[in-house]
């Protein structure tokens, strides 16, 4: 699909948030918007789409690791560039989405409850790691530095890794089970407003743009060269 049809879905999507705005629109357009109004981004979608944007910036951290362990060099700004996006749009984003909208239903239902204990403080221990990364890849001079650098690196992917996958697998298929199938829906639609407001715009496609200028940075963007021969 390339970047216009993205755009028209988006456009498309948005016109429906509310059907007053439905109303106003040309009969014809109407048509057009309707096929593709069944692609709307779910909630579990739109988390999950997240956690693939989460994994691109870990494996821009593998990058990094893999080049410390060989002494190769790497420009920092690449580690602070992908710390920043962790900040902004995982943890105080992602992650909050997570510990206001879809904790304290799971608390409330009594269901998944040590697993929710768990990821919320995973959490707290991700941004602990975010703050040393943030503070170290400013200038890591010494080969000290690089090390501390490449182990915090290492923490949060170990960390991270199962956690997501986790909540792919276990949490987010089991909010089907605690909450009704409206509910389900306008918690998606309450997500899309808060990523609007919060980033003045379709937050997924704006930081889909920085991964992919980190990728191209660190020369892991070209997908093909990881396949084996
Ligand atoms: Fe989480
Ligand atoms: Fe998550």
């Amino acid at each position: 699909m390339d970047k216009s049809e993205l755009d028209a879905k988006t456009k498309c999507r948005r016109k429906f948030v509310g059907m007053a705005v439905a109303t106003v629109l040309a009969p014809s357009l109407l048509v057009g918007c309707h096929e593709k109004e069944e692609e709307n981004v779910s909630t579990n979608e739109d988390l999950m789409r997240e956690h693939g944007l989460l994994k691109r910036v870990m494996l821009s951290y593998d990058e990094v690791i893999r080049r410390i362990g060989a002494e190769l060099d790497f420009p920092p700004q690449v580690v602070s560039d992908g710390a920043t996006i962790i900040r902004t749009f995982v943890e105080d984003y992602h992650e909050k989405l997570e510990e206001e909208h879809l904790f304290p239903r799971f608390r409330k239902a009594g269901k998944l409850v040590d697993l929710v204990d768990t990821l919320y403080a995973q959490h707290q221990a991700g941004r602990r790691v975010t703050d040393r990364i943030l503070a170290t890849s400013k200038s890591p001079k010494t080969r000290e530095d690089r090390a501390h650098l490449a182990a915090d690196l290492h923490a949060f992917n170990r960390m991270y890794a199962p956690h997501e996958a986790r909540e792919d697998t276990i949490l987010f298929p089991e909010l089907h089970k605690i909450i009704s199938s409206h509910e389900y829906d306008s918690l998606g639609e309450q997500f899309e407003k808060i990523e609007r407001q919060t980033f003045g715009g379709d937050g997924f496609d704006i930081y889909l743009d920085k991964v992919t200028t980190l990728e191209k940075q660190l020369g892991i963007y070209d997908l093909a060269q990881f396949t084996p021969q």
